[in-house]
């Protein structure tokens, strides 16, 4: 995720900038740069990859006034032009940016239509710089020219921005993306997140949305979304430089959970326009119509959204899939050709199987679409079409934000192609639509089940006989939240289709086991109830996962967990929280190293 940092003040700012990015390192990005004015030369200095490369062309340098950013690529690869910050055509406004401009793609077009301008960036965020620069020669103030440039805007962004000849203020303005501001004695700080400024001050503002600040060496005006004055509180940071980079969670296993809300909404809003599914799609409806068989594969969690997405295209788009783990795809026998889809999903798009099966897929003729949440990440550099998660950098090597996000990718993918080749009805579009919108909400009602689950994952966290069953897509959760609560806790625990208990795996049920069960498929419904009775007679306890709807099947459980309802067909993205949650304060309460676990490497690259 991109970090913003900014100066004001009397001290050289350009090692207090290079010091706030190194803070925001924690957040992943693949380039960084600074703006400052020197000698009333406004200078930029950019590198990719590490700060260090960075830090190596700013050494000597001084200027009391200066914004900095590292970049996590969304709009174009990561490259010294992509990352920020930006300058405007006249070289008089220099600009950095976290989150997404939506509509930059029609802004753009008009720049270059009415004003000539030429963009030497894939950025949206270029478009912000050029904007300003055109909206100050008609402004009294830069504050102004800002507020004139993001009415145009639509989607996320922090933004701060110096102009060559003002050494005296900074202009941020935050929407959807975090921006704080630090008070120190004769300098200011502007930053999204506390750690780049904790070394300096722990007095704080939090930015709110459409809130726009103005930053002087010696003071801090903020303005609310009309350019009326407003009074902010001043927060006092108590927090230590480890868990400020948790943004205060204990584990960045336990904020990217949190961070679900947000995930899905970059990931969905952003490509749900007036009703409509509006993502680039290169496929055509006759390419899609040829199409006869989607391989969508990949590896752990990664493959478990896979399994999902498997049932939302053959739902929705009537097409058949075949759903592979990328490390036996090269030993299987396959029927791949010029009309196979193949989608590759992975989280950090480093995975070798899952990059291997993209080669041997590629080379026997098929298209690659892929699921991805790195930008410029190898797998993107191998596919013909790549379709971003914009969930963020994930840290914990137990991928949570990750995997909601993949699901709401496949169903917006699945969307398309239904909607391209006519197989779904104007009526299951919008409902979908609609239920799609509402997710990252829901997500945040189901996040405030966490007291809950926290109590019973007390009641539990010594317990060696965990499993999990489910039905159809239940199942799949079942698979997914197993691997959380193994992987972390390091639990022996094992996920079965509720089906197959009865052809063996049930003689390992016996008292004090704790099944969780996932019932949330109005389908297979009953037949799950009567799957916890056969458990519960073994002497299981269960923990039972569900939705506020089903009354029936809250009796049947000895913990209950009921999520907010929405189509059965999304409702894992909501299911799976809970699951998240149990295997987080099952291993914090066993002491394990949740972030970090044992054995595992959060990318996968031999
Ligand atoms: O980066 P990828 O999504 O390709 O990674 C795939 C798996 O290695 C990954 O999902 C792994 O299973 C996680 N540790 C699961 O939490």
């Amino acid at each position: 995720m991109c970090g913003i940092v900014g100066y004001i003040g009397s001290s050289n700012g350009v090692p207090v900038l290079i010091d706030g990015l190194e803070k925001l390192e924690y957040r992943g990005y693949d380039s960084a740069g600074i703006a400052y004015l020197e000698k009333d030369e406004l200078r930029v200095e950019k590198a990719l990859g590490k700060l260090v490369n960075l830090k190596g062309k700013v050494e000597g340098h001084s200027s009391q006034i200066g914004i900095g950013h590292t970049r996590w690529a969304t709009h174009g690869q990561p490259s010294q032009i992509n990352s920020h910050p930006h300058l405007s055509f006249d070289g008089k406004i220099a600009v950095v940016h976290n989150g997404i401009i939506e509509n930059y793609a029609k802004i753009k077009e008009e720049l270059e239509s009415k004003h000539g301008i030429e963009f030497v960036s894939e950025t949206d965020t270029e478009v912000i710089a050029h904007l300003v620069a055109i909206n100050r020669e008609k402004s009294d103030s830069l504050l102004e020219a800002v507020k004139a440039s993001v009415d145009l805007m639509e989607g996320a962004y922090a933004l701060g921005i110096i102009e060559k000849d003002n050494p005296d203020e900074i202009v941020a303005v935050r929407k959807d993306s975090p921006l704080i501001v630090g008070l120190g004695e004769n300098e200011k700080y502007l930053a999204s997140d506390v750690p780049a400024i904790i070394k300096y001050t722990r007095d704080v503002i939090y930015i709110d949305n459409d809130q726009f600040v103005n930053l002087t060496k010696d003071g801090v005006e903020v303005f609310d979304k009309d350019l009326n004055p407003v009074e902010m509180p001043v927060r006092k940071i108590e927090w230590d430089v480890e868990s400020a980079e948790k943004d205060g969670f204990d584990h960045f296993t336990l904020k990217e959970i949190y961070d679900q809300p947000k995930g899905l909404r970059d990931t969905i809003l952003t490509r749900v326009k007036e009703d409509e599914i509006n993502i680039e799609f290169s496929l055509t409806k006759d390419q899609l119509e040829s199409i006869d068989r989607v391989y969508i594969v990949a590896c752990g969690t990664a493959y478990h959204a896979g399994l999902y997405g498997k049932y939302l295209i053959e739902n929705l788009a009537d097409i058949p899939v075949q759903v592979e783990v990328a490390s036996e795809f090269k030993y299987t026998k396959h029927f791949i050709n010029e009309n196979s889809l193949f989608i590759a999903v992975s989280q950090s798009g480093e995975t070798l199987d899952t990059l291997h099966a993209l080669r041997k897929a590629k080379e026997e003729g098929a298209k690659v679409l892929s699921i991805l949440n790195v930008v410029g990440s190898s797998i993107a550099r191998e596919s013909d079409e790549v379709f971003y998660t914009w969930a963020g950098p994930e840290i914990g090597v137990a991928s949570t934000k990750a995997y909601t996000t993949q699901i709401a990718s496949f169903a917006l993918i699945a969307l398309k192609m239904a909607r391209l080749v006519g197989r779904v009805s104007d009526e299951e579009y919008s409902e979908y639509i609609q239920e799609l919108r509402k997710l990252p909400d829901l997500v945040e009602k189901t996040l405030e089940l966490s007291k809950e689950i926290k109590d019973f994952s007390k009641k539990e966290f010594e317990n060696e006989k965990i499993f999990f069953i489910g039905r159809g897509l239940d199942y799949y959760s079942s698979l997914e939240a197993s691997l959380k609560l193994k992987e972390i806790s390091y639990i022996n625990s094992f996920a079965v289709q509720a089906g197959e208990l009865k052809h063996g795996t049930i003689a390992l049920v016996e008292d004090g086991s704790l099944a969780v069960a996932f019932v949330t498929q109005d389908e297979v419904e009953e037949k799950m109830l009567s799957n916890i009775k056969e458990v519960k007679a073994r002497g299981a306890k269960v923990l039972l996962i569900t939705k506020e709807s089903n009354k029936e099947a809250e009796k049947y459980g000895d913990y209950v967990i009921a999520v907010p309802d929405t189509l059965d067909s999304l409702v894992g993205v909501l299911s799976i929280i809970p699951a998240q949650l149990f295997a987080y304060h099952v291993s914090n309460f066993r002491g394990t190293d949740v972030d970090k676990p044992r054995n595992l490497a959060k990318s996968v690259t031999v």
